[in-house]
């Protein structure tokens, strides 16, 4: 072999080491493929986090995150954010295990003052829209002054609400993802990337939980 060989096998075994110690091992067969890599994320979320600058400068600025979902997207952003902000949470959480946003229930509501305030309105995937077309009159209520959207993925060929994002990191297709904080029945939130769960675990749980 030589010396380039050996150091390009060195360096694909230290790789592969370091996805494992991130959980990628752990997760490999539940996970088919990562569509979106740590890196990629990281990337693409310095530019947006330069535009919400640009748009935002000078503004009382408070940024309204959905849980749990955001955790991960939520503090890369805000770290980026090189702007004078505010911070507060809404619960929204839908029942059962299912990979479609059923019925929501709010387990949180917003403790800040809103009103006449910019706010940046952040969410994990902007999917069929049913979370975004509850939670945004819920918001309106409070006047604040304007609201933007913000979302770490879209999903455009499932919306049936009519709902679009001001800032998306990134558009996929129809699969369903998990990682970066998305999740599966509360699992795999802690993935550092983002990728297509394998079919077989979500039809798995169905069988054993969906209604016949
Ligand atoms: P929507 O109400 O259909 O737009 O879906 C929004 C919510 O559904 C998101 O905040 C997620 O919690 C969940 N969701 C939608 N698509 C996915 C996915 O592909 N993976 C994980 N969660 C998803
Ligand atoms: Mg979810």
């Amino acid at each position: 072999m030589s010396k380039r060989e050996t150091q390009n096998s060195k360096r694909r075994a230290f790789s592969r080491r370091a996805a494992r110690k991130r959980g990628g091992g752990e997760w490999r067969k539940e996970v088919e493929r990562v569509l979106i890599t740590e890196e990629q994320i990281s990337r693409r979320i310095r530019i947006l986090a330069r535009e919400i600058e640009r748009d935002f400068r000078g503004r009382e600025l408070v940024v309204v995150s959905l849980l749990n979902g955001t955790v991960m997207f939520l503090a890369d952003l805000i770290r980026h954010l090189n702007l004078p902000l505010r911070l507060d949470f809404m619960g929204v959480s839908s029942y059962g295990l299912g990979t479609e946003s059923g019925d929501l229930v709010f387990t949180k509501e917003l403790r800040l003052d809103v009103r006449g305030r910019d706010l940046l309105l952040v969410d994990d995937i902007l999917d069929t829209g049913k979370t975004m077309s509850r939670v945004l009159p819920k918001i309106r209520a409070l006047k604040p002054r304007r609201i933007k959207i913000c979302v770490l993925l879209d999903k455009p060929s499932r919306r049936v609400e009519k709902i679009r994002a001001d800032y998306v990191g990134f558009e996929i297709p129809d699969y369903f993802v998990v990682g970066y904080g998305l999740d599966f029945a509360e699992r795999y939130r802690n993935l550092p990337f983002v990728g297509v769960l394998h079919p077989h675990i979500y039809k798995q749980a169905c069988q054993q939980i969906c209604p016949k």
